[in-house]
Parts: structure tokens; sequence; C-alpha cells
């Protein structure tokens, strides 16, 4: 069975709607740790619109299964993840501007920059994958980047506008994950998927695990609203 990482960022997004304390990460982490998540996933933005770093410091103590780090390579972000050191760092482009990650690194492009801050992290005892489009050209890079994971961008699938386009788009991950496999790399998957789509993905043979936040914290809130609302009435 393909394992399951769960993104928890969303939770503290709701927080930071009231820039409170609730809800808080931490006890989404541990709720997702017993619901049997493989790994707890959470992006430390250079903005900080979600996750803070005070997150990370009680996510890396409550966090029994793998605490994966998604995160960008500008320094101060890496000098953190090197500092908490969380099981795994995944590499993802970052804008300032977009409302979620718009696509996979190019590692192609920018090879020196990815292969150092790859080499930076793994001195520091943490496993490195990278978030790529499910392209040849990028799995090549991330092999010679000197990692031996990466994450395959699925949001192009999801998004998909009609289904000869997402039959394609599925056609390009499956290739990608052999063409990854041939190469000696673990491969995980991500981005977009929901309770529709995930199981086109989730057949695609050779993929490990699959990091999952948006739509998990969204159907969360509507299969959790009648208990939370009989709570309240409770004390009424
Ligand atoms: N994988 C990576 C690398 C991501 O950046 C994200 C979004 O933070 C996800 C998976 C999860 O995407 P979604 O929230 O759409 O399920």
């Amino acid at each position: 069975m393909v394992k399951l990482g769960v993104n928890i960022d969303h939770v503290a997004s709701v927080r930071e709607l009231r820039k409170g304390a609730f809800p808080e990460p931490a006890i989404a982490a541990l709720i997702a740790q017993e619901a049997k998540a493989a790994s707890i996933v959470v992006h430390l933005r250079e903005d900080r619109r979600h996750i803070k770093d005070a997150d990370l410091y009680i996510l890396k103590q409550v966090v029994k299964t793998k605490l994966n780090l998604e995160m960008s390579t500008a320094p101060e972000i890496v000098g953190i993840a090197c500092k908490i050191r969380p099981d795994q760092a995944t590499l993802v482009p970052e804008k300032r501007k977009e409302l979620t990650t718009e696509g996979g690194l190019n590692v192609a492009a920018n090879l020196k920059l990815v292969r150092d801050t790859v080499n930076k992290l793994k001195k520091n005892g943490i496993i490195v994958s990278l978030f790529i489009d499910p392209e040849k050209k990028q799995i090549d890079a991330a092999r010679k980047s000197g990692v031996n994971m990466i994450e395959l961008h699925t949001g192009r699938f999801a998004n998909a506008k009609n289904d000869l386009e997402q039959e394609k788009c599925l056609k390009e991950i499956s290739d990608a994950v052999k063409y990854a496999k041939k190469l000696k790399l673990a491969v995980n998957a991500g981005h977009g998927l929901d309770y529709n789509n995930v199981s086109r993905i989730a057949r695609i043979k050779g993929i490990e695990e699959l990091n999952i936040g948006y739509s998990i914290i969204c159907r969360s809130v509507i299969v959790g609203l009648k208990q939370a609302i009989k709570e309240m009435r409770d004390l009424l």
C-alpha cells in the first residue's frame, strides 16, 4: 500500500486567520500519527504565512513517525533546517505571491545551488528529496544533485481540464516513475490530490508515498463539524 504523508500547513493557516493559538499544528500532528499517517509534512515558507519557526521546534519533539520539512533553498531557511534537523527535507520552489507551490523545482537550471543545499542538509543528517515535475530532464538533474529520493509534482494532473488531458498527465507521471526507478531513486508524489483523483495516482506501481494536505484538512472541517457543534451545544 502507498504510504500517506499528511501535510498540516492549513491547520496553521486557520490559526493565522485570527493570529491566535488555535488550532495547534502539533495537536493535528498527534491526531495524524494516531490515524497512521506515515509522515507529517509542513512547509516553512519564507513569509511564514502558516507554519512558524516555533511550530517546527514543537513538531520536532512530538512527531515520532517522520517529520518532512518542505522548504526553499533560501539560506535563512536552510540554516533553520540544519538547526532543527527534521528527518527529511523536501526542496520546493517558492514564490512570495503564489497561493500554493505552483510547479516543481527547476533542478536542471539550478544544479549547483541545489547540489550545495542538498550537501549541507545531508551533512546535518537530513534525508533530502526534491519536488520536481515529471520530466526526464529534471529526474536526471535530481540524480546529479546527490539525492536518493524525489517527489513528483501531481498538480498538472490534478488541475487537468478534461479526461484527455488528465490521461496525458497520468502517463507522464507513470513514465517518470519508471524512469526514476531505473536511476534507483525512491519516488513519492503529491500536490492537488483529493478524494476523487487520488486512486488513479495510488495505482501507479513504484510510488512509495503520497503527500496530501489541503483536501484532508478541508474534509476534516466537514466531517468534524457535527461533533464540534454538539460539544458547544452541550455547554449552553
Ligand atoms: N507536496 C509538496 C511538495 C507540496 O508543496 C504540497 C503543498 O504544500 C503538497 C505535497 C500537498 O499539496 P496539497 O495541499 O495540494 O495536498
